[in-house]
């Protein structure tokens, strides 16, 4: 039986429930974390920490638990040893439907689970990504980690109607990230080139471990946009994030990247990724 987490109790899935007149629910007034578990470990718990503190921070969202220790017992109660915890944080049930919040503040509502999936072994290593790009139409405050998904959901579905693999998502002609990953090249010249922490994207955690393992390894990494055009002149071009760890992308609008054959020093950022964080030392309570 799954067991996960709902304000405080450790409970069946099937006994979790929320109220409908949860912000959550009605204004996707809530963050989220997603953390990937490898041999039984989270990994980056800590930034995923800092980042979940900052995203509540900016929606003025008094919530605070034990993170790590709830994630911990998931993944313990539910032998996860390969996949992703998932935590959301919600301002909080009303009254009645209102746009602005009561106050004092709600008591948040927390919860989270635990989800088995394969993250290393993933065949898209092997093969490669295929991305076609679109307009970014979110809002503005992408650095926020909001439950706010509706758009990319409409570009995973637009990529699978496509028949590729996911979206990368461009503002004034420059391409601020994926769906739901970090985008990255690297030029012909051997530069990492990877968005600049702004507004306009997340700030992965996967990402921070990946330009690290870049710069071990000699190359220059340069924090700025690029354009489709850029990418498609680029040598290799990849992805970062907590569920697809990092993976290179082989196709972009239909032009092949490269070769078209998954870029060699993506595959070597992605091998030292895997071994510093199977390496990792755990999170002990
Ligand atoms: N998504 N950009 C966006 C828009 C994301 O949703 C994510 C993560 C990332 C990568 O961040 P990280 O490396 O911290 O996972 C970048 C998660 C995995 C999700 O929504 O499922």
């Amino acid at each position: 039986m799954r067991i996960v987490y709902l304000n405080g109790d450790y409970i069946s899935k099937s006994a979790a429930k929320i109220s409908i007149y949860d912000r959550g629910v009605l204004f996707s007034d809530a963050v989220y974390e997603v953390i990937s578990v490898i041999d039984g470990q989270l990994i980056d718990m800590e930034r995923h920490i800092t980042r979940l503190e900052r995203s509540l921070g900016e929606l003025s969202i008094n919530a605070y638990a034990e993170w790590s220790a709830i994630a911990q017992k998931l993944v313990a109660d539910n032998g996860v040893q390969e996949g992703v915890i998932y935590l959301q944080v919600s301002r909080g049930v009303m009254h009645e439907r209102d746009y602005r919040w009561p106050a004092p503040d709600t008591a948040p509502t927390i919860f989270a689970f635990a989800q088995q999936r394969t993250l290393i072994e993933n065949p898209m290593a092997a093969r490669g990504m295929r991305i076609i790009s679109r307009p970014d139409l979110r809002w503005q405050r992408c650095d926020i980690k909001t439950t706010q998904l509706l758009y990319a959901s409409l570009m995973k579905m637009e990529a699978e109607a496509a028949g590729v693999d996911d979206v990368w998502m461009t503002r004034d002609d420059l391409v601020t990230e994926g769906t739901s990953q970090n985008a990255h090249i690297i030029s012909q010249e051997g530069v990492l080139i990877s968005h600049q922490l702004d507004r306009r994207i997340l700030p992965g955690v996967t990402r921070i471990e990946m330009l690290a393992q870049a710069k071990a390894m000699g190359l220059t990494v340069e924090e700025r946009p690029f354009s489709i055009d850029e990418a498609k002149q680029a040598a290799e071009a990849s992805i970062s994030s907590s569920t697809l760890l990092i993976m290179p992308v082989v196709e972009i609008d239909g032009h092949r990247i490269g070769d078209g054959r998954p870029g060699e020093k993506t595959g070597k950022i992605r091998q030292s990724y895997l071994a510093a964080v199977q390496t990792a030392v755990p999170i002990t309570n």
